[in-house]
């Protein structure tokens, strides 16, 4: 094969054969195409799209780059055989559901391998938030993962070098070239990976409005229906829940701050949005491992899932009784008019807390636990003129300028009649 030849047929509009398709993601992987073809293929993927078996084979050649893993010897301490749910979503300002919800899931018996990632632009990652944590580690070998699952039912770490090595270079591609927003890739890109950890079960969040990268409701569930028939076809039980992204989740968009968020949802408290979405998703993970008739969210309340959560990050080195860091410095944004708060956008709202510190400009920066965004009021609240709206976190104050840049038109506030708020799960 010839890569000029395969980004001339995607180009004109052509379909890909599944021989072409293996050719391009090894070749690719083992550096034989360059990143300007591979780039250019993307863009042409991303423009003319690719067709339901084009996707499947090329999410078959993403996870075929690496290892599988397996989980189907997964045993109880007390040799009872262990079921899998995971949950993934498609990223999101805020998004610290990963937190509370694995330690939950796992409370009623089913063995959650959550292989989490690191934020991506104005998205925030799971694994940035937990590293916040004193002494915690996100790398794991796969017999220490092993282990976890079987002692502690929930594990959330990196996932290793051999899993799908294809797309994490291929995503660092697109990060860079303007071709993160396209369903094929999304799709083939969450699934190889989520399908070659070896998970049983899963719940797909698929985000919608500005705060997403799917901006639009049809896009958003063209690409939930595309990633449940990938997992389907892998023979994963997949689900998909569609969810309001125009909003940030809970009242919190940073590091440490999301981490103090989850503590709470854990202790029976926290903020109504982040507890609903919590145990819902843990309803249809439970259900999708054929779990049925649990009570999660009295779990939250009772403290099963807390004592999971302090077993989970004790076992991956964390102090979960140490005090989190706090950013150095803080400014406060004040209500300019009194009403009632109709919008505060997710999408301004993420890039003031990626701005600040809480994500990276560049693959190899690092993140400030302390950054982000704290919100005092949500969509729905009753605001007063000069009374706090956020207070803005920072190690470095020069970043103070930018993130208000960002939050220029972020927030309304009617005087009296509000429009109807957007539901939190859609579909
Ligand atoms: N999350 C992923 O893992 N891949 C994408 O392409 C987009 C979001």
């Amino acid at each position: 094969f010839d890569a000029v030849d395969i980004i001339r047929t995607k180009r004109d509009r052509g379909t890909l054969s599944a021989e072409q398709i293996a050719w391009t993601i090894d070749a690719y992987t083992r550096g034989t195409i360059a990143d300007e073809q591979m780039a250019a293929l993307n863009m042409a993927i991303l423009l003319n799209g690719m067709n339901r078996a084009e996707i499947s084979q090329w999410t078959a050649a993403m996870i075929a780059s690496g290892e599988r893993m397996d989980f189907s010897g997964l045993r109880t301490p007390a040799g009872t055989p262990m079921r899998t749910t995971d949950k993934h979503s498609t990223g999101g300002v805020g998004d610290k559901i990963t937190l509370p919800l694995a330690p939950l899931v796992a409370v009623f018996g089913v063995a959650v391998p959550q292989l989490s990632g690191r934020g991506l632009g104005h998205t925030g990652g799971t694994l940035d938030k937990l590293e916040a944590i004193p002494g915690w580690r996100a790398n794991l070998s796969n017999e220490a993962m092993m282990r976890q699952l079987s002692e502690v039912g929930a594990v959330i770490c990196a996932a290793g070098a051999g899993l799908a090595p294809a797309d994490k270079k291929l995503y660092a591609l697109r990060d860079v070239t303007g071709t993160v927003e396209a369903i094929p890739l999304i799709a083939s890109s969450i699934m190889s990976k989520k399908i070659a950890e070896g998970t049983g079960a899963l719940v797909l969040d698929v985000k919608v409005g500005s705060g997403a990268f799917m901006k639009d409701l049809a896009m958003a569930r063209e690409l939930a229906q595309t990633m449940v028939a990938l997992g389907k076809d892998a023979g994963v039980n997949t689900v998909a829940l569609l969810t309001d992204m125009s909003t940030p989740l809970g009242l919190t968009a940073g590091n440490a701050i999301e981490v103090q968020e989850s503590v709470e949802v854990l202790a029976g408290g926290g903020p109504s949005d982040v507890v609903e979405l919590t145990v819902r998703l843990a309803e249809e993970m439970l259900m999708a491992a054929g779990v049925h008739g649990a009570d999660p969210a009295a779990a939250l309340k009772d403290g099963r899932a807390m004592d999971v959560w302090r077993q989970m990050i004790a076992a991956q080195g964390g102090d979960p009784d140490a005090a989190l860091p706090a950013a150095k410095e803080s400014e406060v944004i004040l209500s300019p008019a009194s009403g009632v708060l109709s919008e505060l956008d997710a999408l301004s709202v993420g890039v003031a807390a990626w701005r600040l510190g809480a994500g990276r400009a560049r693959k190899e920066d690092a993140v400030q636990a302390g950054a982000g965004v704290r919100m005092h009021a949500k969509p729905g609240d009753v605001v007063r003129a000069g009374e706090p709206l956020m207070t803005l976190l920072t190690d470095t104050p020069e970043k103070f300028d930018r993130a208000k840049e960002a939050l220029a038109g972020a927030v309304r506030i009617a005087p009296t009649d509000v429009p109807p708020l957007r539901e939190l799960i859609i579909e």
